[in-house]
């Protein structure tokens, strides 16, 4: 099980303690109450308290989860799905797999009063090959569910039918996006499909499916207990709730922190994660797993919360905080993260499959000392053309980083080529 210091909130209230990923630990903290409460609900008013909630996915996109479920048809007879995204692979990113292990119940709970609102009988939970601790914890409490009556035939004991099945992936990033991880759940390559249709019209085996990721599955059994107005106490006015953030990097005291959004980034680096290893000063902060684009020292001001860090030309995606500090070669950063992108593309798109191997071949020129000044504005055009062209959001992904990274530390790459090579000697080794 993977030790990490928390701040705690609701999600991960009892993170901690033994016995709450179990069943009977998870009730005795007043597990599955939401869902007792959920089954006398009509699906149309929890539909309605999701959307007035205002819960945002937690997978990256932050798409509305309530207006998620109303896409779900209501007149068609064929099955419907639902499926939980636990892939997981954006580096940077383990709150996932802290909910997973800790508190596998919340998932299952936040399933099952999805399921009951869109009137779907099965759910696949889909998670990422590496983890496998997780997966047995999540395997354990279905089968613990089953057993009390809370999946299979009659939910509770109610005219309601619902089945999960836990599958597991087999280490691809790409697989995380939906439509990719739907067709390596149909057991083929995981290469993602041209929208439209979307998962709701033609999802799992074609049939109408929604997608969440886990965390958000775990923020609903609470909004169902304890209402939408409760959950907009915490967060912004157009971000509510809390999320968990995952602080790595050169810090004194990295973990998982469960705070409202728009939680200022200093105070989360400097209050929570106990400020840089050694006091160093802080260089660049990549605000939400490594596809979003990097915020320099000068910002650390920003609300944690779409809204203001779109501002700066960012995003909250996943909340995988990964902290630099000033030894850090912004030109490495960029060789790390375009080698990943590289790797991971699924090939489909000429933009992205081309896009991601000129980026990482350019950059890593200027880190070995043969860039040239032209170098930069060919990044930037490889870059720029990989943009809002290609099948999925992968190749956005892949470029937004090393736009951020030009965008704040140009001055790193222009050192490179002026000199000759790495002037960062005390930065981290390739
Ligand atoms: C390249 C790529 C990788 C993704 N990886 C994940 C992932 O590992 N986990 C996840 O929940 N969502 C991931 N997403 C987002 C999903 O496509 C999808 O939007 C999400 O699971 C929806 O859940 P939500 O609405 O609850 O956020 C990824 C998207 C892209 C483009
Ligand atoms: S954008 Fe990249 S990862 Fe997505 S489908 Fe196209 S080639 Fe594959």
């Amino acid at each position: 099980m993977l030790k990490v210091p928390y701040v705690t909130g609701y999600l991960s209230e009892h993170f901690g303690d033994d016995g709450f990923g179990t069943l009977s630990g998870y009730e005795a903290r007043g597990g599955y109450r939401g869902l007792r409460q959920a089954l006398d609900t009509s699906p149309e008013d929890l539909i309605e308290l999701l959307k007035s909630s205002g819960l945002q996915g937690r997978g990256g996109a932050g798409f509305s989860a309530g207006m998620k479920w109303s896409f779900m048809p209501t007149d068609s007879d064929r099955p419907k799905y639902l499926v939980c995204n636990a892939d997981e692979s954006e580096p940077g990113s383990f709150k996932d797999r802290i909910l997973l292990e800790r508190a596998p119940h919340q998932i299952v709970e936040g399933i099952l009063i999805a399921a009951w609102a869109t009137g779907a009988e099965k759910t696949f939970i889909y998670i990422r090959g590496e983890y496998a601790f997780p997966a047995d914890q999540v395997d354990r409490a279905v089968a613990e569910a089953r057993e009390r009556g809370y999946l299979g035939a009659k939910v509770m004991g109610k005219d309601f039918a619902h089945e999960i099945v836990v599958t597991r992936g087999a280490g691809a990033y790409i697989c995380g996006e939906e439509t990719g991880l739907l067709e390596s759940l149909e057991g083929k390559k995981g290469l993602p499909r041209k929208k439209p249709p979307f998962p709701a019209q033609y999802g799992a085996f074609g049939m109408p499916t929604t997608v969440n990721n886990v965390e958000t599955f775990s923020h609903v059994p609470h909004i169902v207990c304890k209402g939408a107005d409760w959950f907009r106490g915490f967060g912004t006015e157009k971000s509510p709730g809390t999320t968990l953030f995952g602080v790595s990097g050169q810090v004194q005291r990295p973990g998982l922190f469960e705070l409202p959004l728009g939680t200022p980034l200093d105070e989360i680096i400097f209050e929570h994660a106990a400020g840089l290893l050694e006091d160093r000063p802080v260089k660049g902060v990549i605000p939400g797993g490594m596809s979003m684009p990097i915020l320099p020292a000068n910002q650390l001001d920003v609300p944690m919360a779409n809204e203001f860090l779109r501002e700066r030309k960012t995003m909250l995606g996943t909340g995988g905080i990964m902290v630099m500090d000033d030894t850090t070669c912004m030109v490495r950063v960029a060789c790390v993260i375009s080698y990943f992108f590289r790797d991971e593309s699924c090939g489909q798109c000429t933009q992205c499959r081309e896009g991601t191997g000129w980026m990482n071949s350019i950059v890593e020129r200027i880190e070995r000392g043969a860039g040239e000044q032209s170098d930069l504005d060919i990044l930037l055009d490889v870059a720029g053309k990989m943009e809002g062209q290609t099948i999925c959001a992968f190749s956005d992904a892949a470029a937004w980083p090393i736009q951020g990274l030009l965008r704040h530390f140009r001055e790193d790459f222009e050192a490179h080529i002026r000199g000759k090579k790495c002037p960062f000697p005390g930065s981290f080794e390739l």
